[in-house]
């Protein structure tokens, strides 16, 4: 496939057919995960792959309910006319047939340890723009490889509204952090449609 192909026609996926996904190809998007550029090379990721449906439900259940108290408790009339809604943007990872939970690990920024200093702010050698941006382009890799395969994938940060809970049932501990979930599988349905990009977002200051 043409990287040009590649780029505009992969779309996020958020219905999969229940067959399983074969390992070598879930190795194979990994693989390609790895493959991103990170700040000073740190490699700063992991990948825990999950097959189970019964982790899948229970993940979903804390975000649900995690989701749904919030909106009541701190969520304006907008957001709570539209929660029931918006849930499936929340929990379809359940229905895939592997999760990739992403996992941004520990990332030692100069930049970052001295714009700290300057500011007399403590340094936080944890998650920071840098290391997450590192992240970040694994996963567009991992998607981009994933539609190479026919398969479909979908980046999704919603999880984090659970992110303490979840961090504690997957074992994720500091200063590791859980940066996404990806669901992936074989796509179901129609194909899902091509979302308008904005114009004008790019400004040559020669
Ligand atoms: C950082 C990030 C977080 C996202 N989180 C979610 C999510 O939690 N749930 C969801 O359904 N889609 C999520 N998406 C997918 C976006 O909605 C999607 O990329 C966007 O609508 C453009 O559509 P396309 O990916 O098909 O081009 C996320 C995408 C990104 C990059």
């Amino acid at each position: 496939m043409e990287l040009s192909e590649a780029i505009k026609g992969r779309r996020s996926v958020r219905h999969f057919e229940e067959r399983a996904v074969e390992e070598e190809k879930i190795r194979s998007v990994l693989e390609s995960a790895v493959w991103a550029p990170s700040g000073g090379n740190q490699q700063n990721w992991r990948f825990l792959v999950v097959r189970d449906k019964a982790k899948l439900k229970r993940y979903a259940q804390i975000i649900e309910r995690t989701y749904r108290e919030l909106v009541e408790k701190f969520g304006d009339e907008r957001l709570r006319a539209k929660l029931e809604g918006s849930i499936f943007g929340y929990t379809l990872f359940e229905d895939a047939p592997v999760l990739i939970v992403v996992v941004a690990t520990a990332y030692h920024s100069t930049s970052a340890t001295l714009s700290a200093k300057k500011r007399g702010e403590p340094v936080k050698n944890g998650i920071t723009v840098a290391g997450i941006s590192g992240v970040a382009a694994a996963i567009q890799n991992l998607l981009l490889k994933a539609h190479e395969l026919g398969l479909g994938a979908c980046w999704m940060t919603s999880c984090l509204v659970a992110e303490g809970e979840l961090e504690e049932v997957l074992g994720i501990e500091p200063p590791d952090r859980l940066a996404a979930f990806v669901p992936l599988g074989y796509p179901a349905g129609e194909p899902p449609k091509l979302k308008p990009r904005k114009e004008g977002v790019i400004e040559f200051l020669d």
